[in-house]
């Protein structure tokens, strides 16, 4: 497909869904000041190349969690995202798999957790949600394990939902409720109507035993927010790391502290996120708050940061500030609504290549020699 950049598969994912998806994708908490800073934060940064290097090999192949990955790149877990493309999950695991790089399947995913390991084989990580059933958590959790996941990331910064407020405006709840208004937008979106149509409308499918009340839920898109568990704390995520062999990571830490704490519990990873703007209005950018979380853990465990990433040069000024890796939430996600696993594979496609050409002009031939050497630090020569 013809796109060159991920603002470009923005745009064609909008043509394509209605006004209501689109925006449950794009948009982010009340004044959306975090979901914009996000990106922003990427342009605060300034580079400073090396050059007369030899750039002619350039090899992306890096460690994530100890495991070999072919580009500092990871999935972020993305729930309902069968509403934007049928079988979109499969679309992106699969698009994951192709680059070898890790896929990560959110608990409120279209695909159930074992789907996505028989028809996806790659490296998998499973995300969840703690519900105020948190047996049922403990019951996927379980599920994923036996399925071979790879790691867990328990997602920290949802005690409850954000105000997404374009959500609100354009009637988005899951499960869809019809109105007026929702009905109008679908049938001004033909080619999405069809093809809901012929798959039958999405449903959370891994979400499927969770008592009706809780899932029924009214003028809320973030469609486990309101049965999430405001009281999950520490003791729980020790419950979690005494019952799960694999790989664990928190997923929403934004402080040192925070940092410290999961890794003392026996997390390898902490992924430096704000649910990509959607949950606090106002919490910090994440790449601002990248380094004292590197000085705090770096050195113990794999640091990984999303929020924001639009272009192969933001994963590099990430890792340039320590991060392991990136996760990319919605730029993997406008790929997968414009064109299905095509825009998927795009996404990551344009990732890549701008990745590598921003290695090549800093002079940098391996992930190894991205560090804050390459980036400009005012005059200070610190
Ligand atoms: C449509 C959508 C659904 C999401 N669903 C989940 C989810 O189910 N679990 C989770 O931990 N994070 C979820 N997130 C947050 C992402 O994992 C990630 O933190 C965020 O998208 C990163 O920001 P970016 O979209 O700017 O890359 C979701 C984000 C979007 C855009």
């Amino acid at each position: 497909m013809r796109a060159f950049s991920i603002a470009q598969l923005r745009q064609a994912a909008q043509r394509r869904l209605p006004r209501s998806v689109f925006n449950f994708i794009d948009g982010g908490a009340e004044d959306e000041r975090t979901l914009r800073d996000n990106c922003a934060a990427f342009g605060r940064v300034r580079l400073l190349p090396k050059v007369l290097n030899d750039v002619s090999n350039v090899q992306t192949k890096t460690l994530i969690l100890g495991k070999e990955s072919g580009l500092p790149l990871a999935i972020a877990p993305t729930g309902a995202v069968g509403f934007g493309w049928p079988g979109g999950d499969l679309a992106i695991a699969r698009a994951a798999a192709r680059f070898g790089i890790p896929y990560s399947l959110s608990m409120s995913a279209t695909t159930s957790i074992e789907r996505i390991a028989e028809e996806a084989p790659g490296r998998l990580w499973f995300q969840a949600y703690f519900l105020k059933q948190r047996d049922y958590t403990f019951g996927l959790i379980e599920r994923a394990r036996a399925a071979g996941y790879e790691a867990l990331i328990v997602t920290a910064d949802v005690p409850v939902g954000g105000k997404r407020e374009r959500d609100y405006r354009t009637d988005f709840t899951v499960p869809f409720r019809y109105t007026p208004k929702n009905l109008l937008d679908f049938a001004s979106h033909p080619a999405w109507a069809l093809s809901q149509l012929r798959h039958g409308m999405p449903k959370l499918v891994n979400l499927a035993g969770v008592a009706p009340e809780a899932r029924s839920t009214s003028a809320l898109a973030s469609s486990v927010a309101r049965s999430n568990d405001p009281s999950l704390d520490w003791e729980v995520l020790k419950r979690v790391r005494d019952r799960w062999p694999g790989k664990l990571m928190v997923k929403g830490i934004l402080r040192a502290d925070d940092a410290a704490r999961a890794v003392a519990l026996g997390c390898e990873g902490v992924i430096v996120s704000n649910h990509g703007g959607r949950q606090l209005e106002s919490a910090v950018a994440t790449l601002d708050a990248l380094p004292p979380i590197v000085r705090a853990v770096g050195s113990k465990a794999a640091v990984l940061l999303d929020g924001g990433v639009r272009r192969g040069g933001d994963a590099f000024k990430a890792l340039a500030l320590g991060a392991q890796a990136v996760m990319t939430g919605r730029a993997t996600l406008y790929g997968a609504c414009a064109a299905g696993s095509e825009g998927a594979v795009r996404a990551l496609d344009i990732l890549s290549d701008e990745l590598v050409r921003t290695m090549q002009l800093c002079g940098a031939r391996s992930i190894g020699e991205i560090g804050p050497q390459l980036l400009f630090q005012g005059e200070d020569p610190k």
